[in-house]
């Protein structure tokens, strides 16, 4: 069984080699830095390159790391540390490779900068939201810069997981439902962190979490996945494939069992797929405790056999287990992998620590950290990319934009001023419960800062939204459990609630999640507006004045009796430091919105997991009987996939395609006119949707393939073209397992969102 394991691994190597020759992803780092490795390696020992497939905590946390992980760095045993933020720190340990290793091997320094370091950008969720990729590649440039002179090297970013469930907490960290639009902002974080190349102002990227993550059942984090290869080809591992392609330098494995067989354990998925079928030669990281909790799983027997199973999938470091560092010397000793395979596995870590520059300048400079991360630019940068990113829902009778001239408003609901959740989850400073450095602008102070003395503004913020457990966010904050209001204490929220609406000209509610119900092991059952904020929008709505609501959360949330009786939505998702200013652009017009969903919003929690790309049934909704629809509520969206509204009003025309017959192996081109209609300029986002009639497998009644946001004027037209060919019409059969384009006929829609009607048609021949 042993040899069996051993000479298969033997021979993946002379399989990966050729791969590696022909493959599909251009090497992340340099000829230069491979030459490097290569004759540093020549003088390691075992030791010494197990210890670089190593990464240690930072911190000394109970249950995580009982000491500080100075004397393994003093041996070589570590390749790189993560959760440790204090420069200080950085430096020190820092010295400790550098100076009493023997090799002098540098540590590289890894953490989740997700959306931003001081500077909070909004949440993954919201700047998907752009359909603009060049929101997350400005700001993830930024947040690398900031990364790199507060001592971090490595980033844990991008989350390109899918997430068709709501319910599912890190839906928030990722770009939604869609393999197209998730492959863009995948593709546009990698250029933003990592740069044209590696080098000392960029970060590598972990492109996470490999693969399938986002499928976990009834959408509980860390629950088992089952999906199948044509779901994981089609749409699951499809912005993971792009962000390799990309040059993506890292990858990290999920915690998951995907299909009985835990990611961070899964040959098929981290050798086959990964490095076989992509030519992926960056680096595999586990997620945290991943290769120790192969144990947990009941997949590996013990630490040796955790090590070896790991290993052999194709996982370079074992993020904080120690079961590498205590075990995998001796799988080597005992023969059951082979020198050269560790060889394999540790040289994309030192050819990363070299493009880094690490080698040459393994120091933070401590006194330039807080000026470089307290740059206006990065505030100017942020307001403008919130700005960008929020998406408008609802706008009757042109409630909004709001009039300068407002003397009374009442400021309703417990986000109004809560400056940390307007950051969002998975901020630097926020999880290691040291209190914000941002200083974000709430909501209420961006009013506050447009409206100036002269206007009257009222705050009832109500109570903290319940909630039954604590989730992780709280336990790095130290925050409790909320329990509900007493009948006694809601009766009084919405008393003061309702006077004050009675007393104002307007009222602007600021509802929806605290940051901490959102993120890692952050799922919810109900996606209601949490706590009594429900009960007081119905009682300000009740009052009779103009009511605006804007939304802070990170999922979609069941609001659809806010959908039937409040003017004007806004959804602001968690937008960032500058949030309140950015919600008051839009709010006041200064900021015509653009931003559309990168989810298909539900009208009710018991319809997730709910996503526009699925296939016809035998009965389609849409006829009148057997239908496979509930018989409480549609199953279709509140607001489609691809939805938002503007200020301005937009008409798409003339959808032309360059062929209506082509081979399967041409190319077609789609055009389409936009125009703005309305009398103020405006964002579009172009979206173009296919279907296949037939084929060797049912299609998605819709996919999207291409988009486009452009800004036009009153009364402009643009004419805008996407390309049609192999890599927007190939999917995986699973009848023939390969990728294929099939004669058929072709649906294509042109429009603002999923349901654009405006269509043409052509056929492919073989
Ligand atoms: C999360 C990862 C994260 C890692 C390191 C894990 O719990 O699943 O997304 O990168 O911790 O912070």
């Amino acid at each position: 069984m042993m040899l069996k394991r051993y000479s298969a691994i033997a021979l993946f190597w002379i399989a990966f080699s050729s791969v590696i020759a022909t493959g599909a992803q251009t090497s992340p780092f340099s000829a230069e830095a491979k030459q490097k490795a290569e004759s540093l390696l020549k003088q390691m020992t075992l030791d010494e390159k197990v210890g670089q497939l190593n990464e240690s905590s930072g911190l000394v946390i109970p249950g995580l790391a009982k000491e500080k992980p100075d004397d393994l760095i003093a041996k070589g045993g570590v390749g790189s540390i993560l959760w440790q933020m204090d420069v200080k720190e950085i430096n020190r340990l820092q010295h400790i490779a550098v100076e009493k290793s023997r090799l002098h091997i540098p540590i590289i320094f890894g953490f989740d900068v997700i959306h931003g370091y001081r500077t909070v950008f909004p949440v993954p969720l919201a700047m998907a939201s752009s359909w603009d990729p060049s929101v997350e590649e400005q700001a993830q440039h930024l947040a690398a810069q900031d990364a790199r002179a507060a001592g971090i090297d490595w980033t844990f970013t991008p989350m390109v997981d899918i997430a068709r469930d709501a319910r599912w907490g890190r839906i928030v960290e990722g770009a939604g439902e869609d393999p197209v639009l998730g492959s863009a902002m995948a593709q546009a974080q990698v250029r933003g962190f990592q740069g044209p190349k590696l080098g000392q102002d960029s970060v590598l990227v972990t492109v996470k979490h490999f693969a399938g993550y986002g499928a976990a059942d009834g959408g509980r984090d860390y629950d088992s996945s089952y999906v199948p290869e044509e779901l994981l080809r089609n749409v699951y591992l499809v912005p993971f494939h792009a962000a390799v392609q990309a040059g993506a330098g890292g990858i990290m494995s999920a915690y998951m069992d995907l299909n009985d067989v835990p990611a961070s354990g899964n040959h098929w998925l981290l050798t086959d797929v990964l490095r076989k079928d992509w030519g992926f030669q960056g680096i595999v990281l586990s997620d945290a405790l991943a290769v120790g909790n192969l144990v947990t799983h009941g997949y590996a027997s013990g630490g040796e056999d955790a090590a070896y199973k790991a290993i052999t999938a194709g996982l370079n470091m074992d993020m904080a287990s120690l079961t590498y560092s205590q075990n995998l010397a001796k799988v080597v000793k005992d023969g059951r992998v082979s020198e050269a395979y560790i060889d394999q596995m540790v040289l994309p870590i030192l050819e990363a620590k070299f493009d880094l520059g690490l080698f040459d300048h393994p120091y933070v400079d401590e006194a330039s950290v807080d000026a470089v991360l307290n740059r206006p630019e990065g505030i100017a940068l942020e307001r403008k990319l919130a700005g960008r990113s929020m998406v408008l829902l609802r706008n009757e009778n042109r409630t909004l934009p709001l009039s300068k001239d407002l003397k009374k408003i009442a400021i309703i609901g417990p986000l109004a001023d809560a400056a940390h959740d307007i950051e969002g989850g998975w901020t630097v400073e926020g999880l290691f419960g040291k209190g914000s450095k941002s200083h974000p602008v709430t909501v209420l102070a961006g009013i506050r800062n447009r409206l100036g003395t002269d206007a009257q503004i009222t705050l009832v913020a109500g109570p903290q939204p319940s909630k039954v457990y604590t989730s992780m966010l709280d336990q790095f904050t130290g925050a409790k459990s909320t329990p509900p209001s007493t009948p006694q204490e809601t009766a009084e929220w919405i008393a003061k609630a309702k006077a004050a609406a009675a007393d104002a000209d307007l009222v602007v509610a600021v509802m929806g999640e605290t940051a901490s119900m959102s993120s890692e092991a952050s799922s919810r059952a109900s996606l209601d507006l949490p706590g009594i904020q429900e009960q007081m929008l119905e009682a300000i709505v009740g009052v009779g004045k103009p009511v605006v609501l804007v939304l802070e959360n990170g999922r979609p949330l069941d609001i659809h009796w806010a959908s039937e009786h409040v003017p004007a939505i806004l959804e602001a998702w968690y937008p960032g430091t500058q949030g309140g200013d950015a919600v008051t652009d839009v709010l006041f017009g200064d900021v015509n919105p653009g931003g559309k969903l990168p989810v298909s919003w539900p009208s009710a929690s018991g319809v997730e997991p709910l996503y526009y790309n699925h296939n016809l049934t035998h009965d389609p909704e849409d006829r009148p009987s057997f239908t496979s629809r509930y018989w409480d509520v549609s199953s279709k969206p509140l607001y489609p996939f691809g939805y938002g509204l503007s200020y301005t009003a937009f008409k798409f025309s003339n959808l032309h395609l360059s062929k209506n017959r082509m081979s399967v192996s041409d190319g077609n081109e789609v055009s389409v006119d936009v125009t703005n209609t309305g009398s103020i300029a405006g964002d579009a986002v172009a979206q173009i949707y296919i279907h296949q009639r037939y084929g060797s497998a049912s299609r998605p009644v819709r996919e999207l393939k291409g988009f486009e946001r452009v800004l036009l004027q009153a009364g402009e037209t643009k004419t805008l073209r996407f390309p049609l060919g192999t890599e927007q019409l190939h999917f995986w059969s699973p009848q023939s397992k390969t990728w294929v384009v099939e004669p058929s006929d072709f649906d294509v829609w042109a429009g603002g969102d999923s349901t654009a009607s405006l269509h043409a048609e052509f056929k492919t021949t073989q």
